[in-house]
């Protein structure tokens, strides 16, 4: 089959790799008829993420037609047209019971943090993702999920992490209503949070980037504020300025390890890798927000230390939350908001790409080119 294949720093291809087996009874194949590239995948695609081998396939962000199933597998069945959950959880931990799926104990066995991620680096399960035309999907009896009859594939595909995770920002930074929130990040993770805000009773939303054309989609697209922090001297300084010098309720940072912004984050961050990728929208999140506020983390970070103004966090008496979306449990009333039109996810895809151009699809991502929002891949098989 053909597949997305890492093959070091910046360098990405489409080979031939085996077709997946079924290794358990509770795996199912996956035929894939989208998979989308993520702002995650540019941490391992820049070669931030340890132990990404060469020959991976990545791709959290997918959905297709189940193939095959185990003997164990009684909640989808050959033929079903399902949206896969980026996260690979058991359903039966400690951790799963409470809807921490992003935190199962079961599916990574290198890590006691994370849990199993499709095509996300050993670090994160050494699973292959659905850069793919087929992919295996282990406990599938847990995250694959029908798609609802009537819904596009495009906001299926949404599903799988972005929307979940734009959301869970927002749900995070426990907004009160009223409350000013300051996105860092206008890709489609900022993109979402900026706009789920609303639902959690935000006042007034504040989107920062370095990219015009994105601040200019988030700005009708989440009906926001939207300012450059590129024609400011200190974005912190900005945000006081514009909140009464008080700061923000709650600041999210949508951005993670590949921040611009800081010369010095940038050099030890992303370029020598003395630190787990570059902590600017991070450190300016904790500058910006106000004294006992929130800062709501999904930016991925890499797993050792980062220069955090950890200081600042402890004097300021903020409250830092963060972690993997936990897809799964989000599911049912999302789906509900994308039925009910109340999210619209499918709008921020901007390309649709050939899975054999992928090197492409990667580049152009990485780059921000072609004021490019977000790559779908299509296989040829979903190619009509
Ligand atoms: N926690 C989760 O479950 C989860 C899920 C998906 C993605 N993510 C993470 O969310 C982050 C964003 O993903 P994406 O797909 O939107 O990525 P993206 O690369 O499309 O967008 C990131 C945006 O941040 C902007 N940016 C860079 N430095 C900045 C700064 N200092 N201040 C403000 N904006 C800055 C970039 O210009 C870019 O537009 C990534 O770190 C990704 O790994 C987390
Ligand atoms: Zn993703
Ligand atoms: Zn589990």
């Amino acid at each position: 089959m053909l597949a997305m294949n890492y093959r070091g720093p910046q360098r990405v291809r489409v080979s031939h790799k085996p077709m997946p087996e079924i290794k358990h009874p509770e795996d199912a194949i996956v035929r894939v008829t989208r998979s989308c590239i993520c702002g995650s995948d540019l941490h391992l695609y820049n070669g931030n993420v340890p132990d990404t081998r060469v020959g991976m396939t990545f791709g959290h962000e997918f959905i297709g037609i189940v193939e095959e199933v185990g003997s164990d597998v009684h909640n989808v069945k050959v033929g079903d047209h399902v949206l896969v959950p980026f996260n690979i959880a058991c359903g039966k931990c400690h951790f799963c019971r409470q809807g921490l799926y992003g935190n199962c104990h079961e599916s990574n066995t290198q890590a006691t943090a994370v849990g199993g991620i499709f095509g996300y680096s050993h670090t994160a399960g050494g699973y292959d993702g659905g850069q793919a035309e087929y992919v295996r999907v282990p406990y599938a009896n847990v995250g694959p999920t029908v798609i609802p009859p009537g819904m596009d594939p495009d906001d299926a595909v949404m599903l799988t992490d972005v929307v979940p995770t734009g959301y869970q920002a927002a749900e995070m930074g426990g907004i009160q209503p009223g409350d000013t929130v300051v996105v860092f990040g206008a890709g489609p993770v900022g993109i979402m949070a900026a706009r789920c805000s609303w639902l959690f009773g935000a006042g007034r939303v504040i989107v920062l980037d370095q990219y015009e054309y994105r601040l200019e989609f988030v700005k009708n697209y989440a009906n926001c504020e939207v300012y450059n922090f590129k024609e400011m001297d200190d974005p912190v300084v900005f945000i006081k300025r514009i909140t009464d010098w008080m700061g923000a309720d709650v600041v999210i940072d949508a951005v993670g390890a590949e921040a611009a912004g800081s010369a010095l984050q940038t050099i030890t961050g992303r370029k020598t890798l003395l630190q787990a990728g570059s902590a600017t929208a991070l450190h300016w999140a904790i500058n910006s927000v106000k004294k006992g506020g929130i800062v709501s983390i999904v930016g991925v970070y890499g797993p050792t230390d980062n220069l955090v103004p950890i200081g600042n966090v402890v004097n300021k008496g903020l409250t830092l939350r963060a972690n993997q979306a936990s897809v799964k449990r989000l599911l049912p009333r999302l789906i509900e908001h994308v039925q009910n039109g109340v999210l619209n996810p499918k709008a921020l895809i901007t390309h649709r790409v050939p899975l054999e151009e992928a090197a492409d699809a990667y580049r152009m991502f990485s780059s921000k080119l072609d004021n490019c929002i977000k790559p779908v891949l299509i296989p040829p098989s979903a190619r009509f």
